[in-house]
């Protein structure tokens, strides 16, 4: 009977076959543990020389890291495996033998493994990280069909620049200039007006020439945008998405948890409502505590967002930032025309802002003039325009960033482990 290591706990008691990869191996005179992986899930197959003879035992005490093979053997339960099974080996064919495998069972530098990406991605540690990753995407698409949201695909190539225009990828566009989408989020605001509510899952590119464990050049983002929806509504979307994915992860992902040796207590109190602190708050609390580098009107830094996510144990929405820090098509707070009705959502333990959002300008006069005082061409922002001009409501909606939501709920420290091929300052390869 063929089957795979994920589901190998319906056949305890009968002989299956995998396919499978050897991970690690160590053996004594009479007994062989082998590491078994198969994409689905890691086993430990036991190869017994007293059961099965000289001939299989050598072949199996000698296989090489990463050789492929199929694999016959006897299910057992076995309460001490992390899968909870254990396979009694009794036969083994390999199918390739590698050689002298490049990721050895020792210690590697990270340059090192990076450069090996397209073989690190094998190690059980990064198998958990994108199932992790997986598991939101998954997630994701489940909670916003669940809550009424059609998917939409913005276009990749684009003639506009929502996030500002000094971290675009140029490219030509047969005569004319394109960029790589920064934001799919002006396409969304159309694709609401049509469809009411939308979400969008997709590549995003960004020419930032920051080099921290946040920043990739190349990550994906989640963009739902909602018509009809103002401020508040928009945050509780955010923090019942946000709750939702963790508790997802926590639930279907405890084995890859387990293997990143993440604290799931941290992440099973992540519910909503999150708590909120204003910009201004934030200001005077972070003055308070001695950063005295900061004043109203400055963009927060990593230690700044760091210090004030440690007064709480869950993410926390900053609200009402400056007009002058954010982009043109934040509406303005009707009490006080220095704020905008915007909030980042910083993520717990240092992992910083996974969500930035807004309600977005509706009326058409105030738009001219925020686009006029971004020094933006008011042609090439015209379909823009035209949303205001037939029938515009309020509306608001937010992006997250899938490569820090995975390392947040992961606990792995840099960004650069959460996508399959990391795209950073100093990186292409592979
Ligand atoms: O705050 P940002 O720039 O917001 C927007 O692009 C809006 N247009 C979204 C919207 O309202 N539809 O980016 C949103 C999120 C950030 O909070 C962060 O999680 C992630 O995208 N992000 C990055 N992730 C990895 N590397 C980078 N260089 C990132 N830049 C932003
Ligand atoms: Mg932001």
């Amino acid at each position: 009977m063929k089957t795979t290591i994920a589901k190998i706990g319906q056949h305890v008691g009968e002989e299956v076959t995998i396919g499978a990869w050897l991970a690690n191996k160590r053996s004594s005179g009479k007994i062989a543990f082998l590491q078994l992986r198969d994409g689905t899930g890691f086993i430990q197959g036991v190869v017994v020389k007293e059961d099965v003879g000289e001939e299989l035992f050598q072949t199996a005490k000698n296989i090489t890291q990463e050789s492929s093979l199929y694999v016959k053997g006897i299910v057992r339960k076995e309460e001490r495996a992390p899968s909870g099974y254990e396979l009694t080996v009794t036969g083994v064919e390999i199918i390739h033998a590698a050689v002298d495998y490049p990721i050895t069972p020792k210690e590697h530098g990270t340059d090192f493994l990076m450069d090996h990406r397209h073989l690190w991605l094998r190690s059980k540690r990064q198998h958990a990280i994108m199932k992790i990753r997986n598991e939101i995407i998954r997630a994701t698409y489940e909670f916003f069909n669940e809550n009424g949201f059609v998917k939409v695909d913005p276009p990749i190539l684009t003639g506009s620049a929502p996030e500002g225009t000094s971290e675009l990828f140029h490219t030509k566009y047969f005569d004319e200039d394109a960029y790589l989408s920064q934001s799919g989020q002006l396409y969304m605001e159309a694709a609401a007006m049509a469809l009411g509510r939308v979400f969008s899952f997709g590549p995003t590119f960004r020419a930032e020439k920051s080099k921290t464990r946040r920043h990739l050049i190349e990550f994906w983002m989640i963009e739902p945008e909602m018509a009809f929806v103002e401020f508040e509504e928009n945050l509780e979307v955010q923090e019942q998405y946000v709750a939702y994915n963790v508790q997802s992860v926590v639930k279907n992902c405890s084995i890859e948890l387990k293997t990143l040796g993440r604290d799931v207590s941290k992440l099973e109190r992540i519910k909503a409502p999150f708590p909120r602190i204003t910009y201004d708050d934030a200001i005077k609390f972070l003055q308070e505590k001695g950063f005295d580098d900061i004043e109203w009107g400055d963009d927060f830094g990593a230690p700044h967002e760091t210090a004030i996510a440690e007064n709480y144990d869950m993410p926390v929405f900053i609200t009402h930032y400056p007009t002058s820090l954010k982009p043109f098509y934040m509406e303005p707070d009707p009490t006080r025309d220095d704020v905008v009705l915007c909030a980042d959502l910083i993520a717990p333990e240092g992992y910083g802002e996974i969500i930035g959002g807004s309600q977005r300008v509706h009326d058409p006069e105030l738009l001219k003039q925020r686009l006029d005082d971004h020094q933006l061409s008011l042609d090439a922002y015209q379909w823009y325009l035209d949303l205001r001009k037939y029938g515009s409501v309020p509306h608001s909606g937010f992006g997250l960033g899938l490569e820090r939501t995975v390392a947040w709920i992961s606990g792995v420290e840099h960004v650069r482990e959460t996508i399959p091929f990391p795209r950073l300052l100093n990186r292409l390869y592979p």
